[in-house]
């Protein structure tokens, strides 16, 4: 890609925050898929961006359009529609009209890959995915984690059973996307960022990841002992050993 001049990177930046805030102005989309979260997968790109050393641009512009798809998604839901919107392909879709005004400054190579980033933001991971997917999943996966991801859980998942004693934390670990009203509780979802760190790659990430999990930690524990159950259902549950035997210095506060 040839080199772009700091003030087109501004301008293409400026044109698509405005774009996706304004296109998000009058949906009223999900409490915890909304502009906020795209605020912050933004932030998160430029600090992984930063922690590694990589120009933040196009991680910049694919975070500002990965996620536009949630309206189409949330107006087919809120009309009742059984249509089966995938948002990640509805914001992959756009991202070429989207960014039609700067295709001569931006080019061809450069909008591909941006919209593969977007394409792929949701899937797991592949030994193929470029370094802009990388940086995107990692960013969209740090939101979902500490206590921004409790936070998204409460306004989510506020119509699921909070917990179920005597073990508040279950002792199950389920793969992602088996979460129902029948069979968890709100506790769980945590283990399941907790999970979400072992997907990350890059370096910068992870760092930011174990001290958001540091007080995954220490809100779980402080959950436990204010119902009185012995602290042992926290330390022995499988996602917590796999996380101390990974990353010990996350229990050492
Ligand atoms: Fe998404
Ligand atoms: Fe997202």
């Amino acid at each position: 890609m040839t080199e772009i001049p700091q003030l087109e990177k501004d301008a293409i930046v400026s044109y698509v925050k405005n774009k996706t805030e304004s296109d998000f102005a009058p949906a009223n989309v999900y409490p915890a898929h909304g502009i906020d979260h795209i605020r912050r997968v933004v932030y998160n790109s430029t600090a992984i961006c930063t922690g590694e050393g990589t120009d933040p641009f196009l991680p910049t512009v694919a975070a500002w359009l990965h996620d536009n798809g949630r309206i189409a998604e949330w107006q087919a839901k809120l009309a009742g529609r059984k249509d089966r919107i995938f948002h990640a392909e509805v914001s992959a879709a756009e991202v070429p009209f989207t960014l039609s005004p700067y295709q001569d400054i931006l080019g061809e190579e450069a909008i591909a890959n941006v919209q593969q980033a977007v394409a792929l933001h949701s899937m797991p991971n592949s030994v193929d995915d470029s370094p802009l997917t990388v940086t995107l999943k990692d960013a969209d996966r740090l939101d979902g984690m500490g206590a921004i991801g409790i936070m998204r859980t409460f306004t989510d998942r506020h119509s699921f059973p909070s917990y179920n004693l005597p073990n508040p934390y279950g002792s199950v670990v389920r793969p992602l996307r088996e979460i129902n009203e029948s069979n968890t509780t709100l506790m769980e979802f945590p283990f399941l960022n907790i999970e979400w760190y072992f997907m990350l790659r890059s370096e910068t990430a992870k760092r930011i990841a174990e001290r958001k999990l540091e007080h995954t930690y220490q809100y779980l524990r402080m959950f436990g002992e204010e119902l009185g159950v012995d602290q042992a259902y926290l330390d022995n549950h499988p996602m917590v050993q796999k996380l101390r035997s990974a990353a010990p210095h996350i229990f050492e506060s």
